[in-house]
């Protein structure tokens, strides 16, 4: 929820202020969370049985014949047990889309190809709103039903276990913005000249058809037709772009694995700038009315990307940049996968956490939405890296102010960061702040150098995969010969501020 982020920008501000300053600055006034009960043991956890495979889910409960099982309608996450479908597993994504922001209908083509994990008589995908009128597996037509979010497709001919198969759907329609439990809104989500597009944790089947769970990635092609004068930016390299009967034709590539809810194709009026960061192509597109405040962050996007690549290892995709929108009732900037969207000009910090994002978040994601502190954690922890390198302030004057200033049943110690059980809470000032203490009470813990291999071990061993929380226990263990069980367990998921670890 925008009021989320608002106020975990202002404690940021008074902690600069308060470290910046003389003279220590009063805690922002918190409000809005209830603090729920949910400690529980970390060795329990550490035994908790893992997700299974992409390939081990299924058959659904819907039955099936003889030719096959009907794919799960989700993949069981904990708070978005729809998200994803089971049965399949995406390749690839072509999207076709053309949209005119005056009558504000979104035409899409949207070719997935997929490969079965089992024999399916049906399968679905996930998309909200739009009307189709053309859908097919394989070529043929394909009959299907609309269920919610679910898009159940019952191809012609019976998909076979460990076979490639295509579905492509035409859709149109207005676009549905997707209000997320925190209240935030998400999807396509129109602007004054075009659309903010974003999709964490389930906005993408607000715009195409999608198997929408992070544990599936996939490449993608993205072509967006917008009226001529307008630029549609989305993921990875711009291949080219041609205008024709008053249209122009950006067409993007994204070649390294995403997870769906990093997808975007944010339109309007932008300056697109193209450059080279660190050697790999940068494009930074900017509304105009958001220039002049964005420049003074934007000039740092070089040393940022580098700060990072030194720290983390070198930067995880082919290309690099950020989409600087004005879309302020959105309320929250987004790590979209090689372009991070911001709803309007950011600061430093907030460039600084989005381009970390690409490390932690999009290269090295989660399994399950509960784990988010290991996207947010990591990204708010690397703002405070930004803050020392930048000499603003350390991160531990940053866990010094909110340990000192936010007493133990303060709502910022809640929920837990490693027990999340309530979607509305994924984006709260624990899983952020909390998240990133967690990380700089482990530092002093286990040692600079020990910490630093850990954050780099835990980035080469898992880019472009999914991760667990008890798998960075693991490794922490590994690499620091210490035994962290009661340690995590104070900071991951003990209620109230930790006392001793
Ligand atoms: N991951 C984003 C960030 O870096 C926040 C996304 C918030 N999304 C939402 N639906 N509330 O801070
Ligand atoms: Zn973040």
């Amino acid at each position: 929820m925008a009021m989320t982020r608002g106020i975990r920008r202002g404690v940021l501000l008074a902690l600069v202020v308060s470290v910046t300053a003389a003279g220590s600055a009063a805690a922002a006034p918190l409000g809005g969370w209830q603090p729920q009960s949910r400690g529980s043991d970390v060795a329990a956890r550490l035994k908790q049985q893992q997700p299974a495979p992409l390939s081990s889910y299924g058959p659904g409960g819907g039955g099936g014949g003889a030719t096959g099982v009907f794919g799960d309608a989700g993949l069981g996450d904990p708070l978005f047990p729809l998200a994803g479908n089971g049965g399949y597993d995406v390749r690839h994504y072509a999207l076709g889309l053309s949209y005119d922001p005056a009558t504000t209908i979104l035409d899409g083509t949207a070719l997935v190809l997929a490969s079965a994990t089992e024999s399916l008589s049906r399968f679905d995908l996930d998309l909200r709103g739009f009307t189709i009128s053309d859908l097919r597996v394989d070529g043929r037509p394909a009959s299907y039903t609309r269920d919610g979010q679910e898009l159940q497709i019952t191809p012609a001919r019976p998909l076979r276990a460990g076979r490639p198969f295509t579905v492509s759907v035409r859709y149109s329609g207005t676009p549905e913005v997707i209000i997320d439990p925190d209240g935030s809104a998400e999807g396509w989500v129109p602007t004054s000249d075009g659309a903010f597009v974003v999709g964490e944790p389930q906005g993408s089947p607000g715009w195409f058809p999608v198997n929408d769970n992070p544990r599936d990635k996939a490449t993608y092609d993205i072509a967006v037709s917008v009226p001529a004068g307008l630029t549609a930016v989305s993921n990875g390299v711009l291949l080219g772009q041609f205008t024709r009967k008053g249209k122009t034709t950006y067409v993007w590539h994204e070649g390294a694995p995403m997870a769906s809810y990093l997808a975007t194709a944010t339109l309007g009026v932008f300056d697109l700038q193209r450059s080279r960061i660190e050697g790999i192509p940068s494009y930074v597109a900017v509304d105009p009315s958001q220039a002049a405040d964005a420049a003074p962050a934007l000039a740092q996007l070089p040393e940022i990307v580098k700060l990072f690549s030194d720290t983390y290892g070198r930067y995880p995709f082919d290309a690099v940049g950020a989409i600087v929108d004005d879309a302020p009732d959105v309320g929250y900037a987004l790590e979209s996968q090689t372009k991070p969207n911001f709803d309007r000009a950011p600061d430093d910090f907030t460039l600084a956490h989005e381009i970390s994002h690409q490390w932690f978040g999009d290269a090295v994601t989660l399994t399950t939405w509960p784990d988010i502190w290991l996207h947010e954690g990591f990204a708010t922890y690397s703002e405070w890296l930004w803050a020392d390198h930048t000499g603003q302030f350390t991160p531990q004057d940053a866990f010094d102010y909110y340990y000192d200033n936010f007493a133990a049943d303060d709502p910022l110690w809640s929920p837990p960061p490693g027990a999340v059980t309530d979607a509305s809470d994924l984006f709260s000032n624990s899983v952020y702040l909390r998240g990133g203490m967690t990380l700089q009470a482990l530092r002093v813990k286990i040692g600079d150098a020990r910490f630093f291999t850990l954050l780099r071990r835990w980035y080469a061993q898992n880019r472009y995969g999914n991760v667990t929380t008890p798998e960075f226990i693991a490794l922490a263990e590994r690499v620091s010969g210490q035994d962290l069980t009661a340690f995590f367990d104070a900071w991951l998921y003990q209620e109230g501020r930790p006392a001793s670890w």
